[in-house]
């Protein structure tokens, strides 16, 4: 069995190849680029692949993807309802996602870089013991990755709200669910933390009007993708107040430029796409199960529907 690794991990690509020959001994795994002739092959093991792999390749049966967002693969010129995608489902990363997203909450709503300035000036400077309550946190995206996010936020007793398509249960964590809540949802949110998927219903949905909702003060964490946030927005309330600070992991175009007006705004943290990384061994070991399961014709979960665009 032929399988095409098409993933723009440039620097690593050699280990994750070593790590995929391995893990699937009776596979022919093949590096794959723009140049490569024609395989032939079924299945892919993707990461954002070159747009042209679909064109190429018009054999590929299954893509796997190397992370949870398949946006980039759902725009693939040549994509039919023919081609299976999979995503990978959590591997690793939502316990990455949740340090990462209580880091930066703790840091705003504890006032971290309040004592950072004070060291420098050799100052002993308390501030107000926190207060949980003004600092409501929403979720938007309640999945694997917002659902554990939302879950460790709540354990440390703040108030947690989140947003999905569909209504959830998860314990400490009140539940709004499609856009006949969103408002409500906003209103009550102080932190605002986005783990959605980039599809046609939620592009740009960190916008001026939703981000207006959150109560005063308010501090954003965009985990989810760039093209969730309108950046001039996000500029906009960062200058009159209302926003208080983000923190932002993704950006609409990737790097983040240079001379970017992101980079040196104060109120800004910048991170370079690291919130959950794609780990080597988890990753390794869920795609051959998930490929194995395939090849054999038994189901294979982490299934993407198309039209949902998740
Ligand atoms: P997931 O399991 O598919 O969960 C997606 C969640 O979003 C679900 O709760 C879903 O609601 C909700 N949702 C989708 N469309 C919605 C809409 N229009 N309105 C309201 N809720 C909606 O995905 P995941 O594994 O948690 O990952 C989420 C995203 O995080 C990925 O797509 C990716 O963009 C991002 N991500 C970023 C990093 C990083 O390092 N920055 C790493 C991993 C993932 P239902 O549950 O009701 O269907
Ligand atoms: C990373 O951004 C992912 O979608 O896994």
């Amino acid at each position: 069995m032929k399988i095409i690794f098409a993933a723009n991990f440039s620097q690593t690509s050699n280990e994750w190849l070593d790590a995929l020959r391995n893990a699937m001994p009776e596979c022919e795994i093949i590096a794959w680029d723009e140049s490569t002739p024609r395989t032939d092959a079924e299945i892919a093991v993707v990461w954002s692949p070159s747009p042209s792999l679909l064109v190429r390749e018009p054999n590929i049966r299954a893509l796997f993807n190397m992370g949870a967002g398949v946006d980039a693969l759902l725009s693939l010129p040549g994509l039919s309802d023919k081609v299976s995608i999979y995503r990978l489902e959590d591997a690793g990363m939502s316990a990455q996602m949740a340090e990462y997203v209580v880091y930066y909450l703790v840091r705003a709503s504890r006032g971290f870089d309040h004592f950072e300035r004070a060291q420098q000036q050799e100052k002993w400077d308390k501030t107000p013991d926190i207060q949980r309550d003004q600092w409501p946190v929403g979720v938007m995206g309640l999945g694997l990755m917002g659902a554990k996010v939302a879950e460790v936020i709540a354990s440390l007793d703040y108030p947690v709200a989140g947003w999905s398509n569909t209504q959830k249960n998860i314990p400490g964590v009140e539940s709004f669910a499609g856009v006949g809540q969103l408002k409500q949802f906003l209103q009550r949110s102080r932190v605002l933390v986005n783990i959605l998927p980039l599809t046609s219903e939620t592009s740009g949905i960190l916008n001026f009007e939703n981000m207006s909702l959150l109560i005063s003060g308010a501090y954003i964490i965009n985990v989810g993708r760039g093209g969730h946030l309108v950046e001039d927005d996000l500029i906009r309330l960062l200058e009159v107040g209302h926003v208080s600070g983000a923190t932002l992991d993704v950006f609409r175009q990737e790097p983040l430029p240079q001379g970017h007006q992101f980079w040196s705004h104060p109120k800004i943290n910048i991170t370079p796409h690291i919130a959950a990384a794609t780990l080597l061994n988890q990753t390794t070991q869920q795609l051959s199960n998930k490929i194995r399961d395939f090849v054999h014709g038994k189901h294979v979960t982490g299934q993407v529907r198309h039209g949902r665009g998740y």
